[in-house]
């Protein structure tokens, strides 16, 4: 059955525990996710669990582990993906992971990370997808990087169409609103949750 309708940015509300991170790793080797895309994954949970450490701090709604198994599974497709590009990696993870988990907001954040329009977003309903979108965005390979950096090496590696730069410039937009609206819940910029500044 399809279930890609599960993915439609409904708020879903955090009644189910989130999957530890002993299953994620565990998801990882079912679907044996190459090394690189672990480590990658791993850094963006680093930066996706500090900005939720932070905002939780300050009594914003979230759960802090259903957004770092979020940021975890977000590539579990990547691979696959790649080896069969009739797919596309975060529809085919969001579904992988809703069949292995039932978990309908990791599901969610797998889904949107590459692609979250701001005009769909209503917060605090939707601030697990915002925090993993914006997570990935700043994670390059496995090291911690501007969205400027981060945007200019996806249009070095992919920008080779005229659509796909377009797309690119557009998805860069999208990451810098989710910049824009972490650094007002915070009060500060993320970068200073990252020692980075
Ligand atoms: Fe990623």
């Amino acid at each position: 059955m399809n279930r890609m309708h599960e993915f439609i940015l409904e708020p879903i509300p955090y009644t189910k525990e989130a999957p530890s991170r002993a299953l994620c790793h565990m998801l990882w080797d079912e679907y044996t996710m190459p090394n690189h895309i672990r480590n990658h994954s791993t850094q963006v949970a680093f930066v996706a669990e500090r900005i939720a450490q932070a905002l939780s701090h300050i009594s914003y709604p979230l759960c802090i582990e259903s957004i770092v198994a979020s940021a975890l599974l977000h590539d579990i497709a990547k691979m696959y993906c790649i080896e069969n590009p009739s797919y596309r990696h975060n529809e085919l993870g969001a579904l992988w992971v809703l069949e292995k988990t039932e978990h309908r907001l990791v599901a969610q954040g797998v889904y949107y990370h590459n692609y979250l329009n701001p005009e769909h977003i209503t917060l605090p309903y939707h601030i697990l997808p915002v925090i993993v979108m914006y997570a990935d965005s700043r994670v390059q390979h496995a090291d911690i990087v501007s969205l400027e950096e981060r945007y200019a090496d996806l249009l070095i590696r992919y920008g080779t169409t005229i659509e796909r730069r377009k797309h690119i410039a557009l998805v860069k937009e999208q990451a810098l609103t989710m910049e824009k609206w972490i650094t007002s819940l915070l009060g500060e910029h993320p970068d200073t949750l990252l020692s980075l500044s």
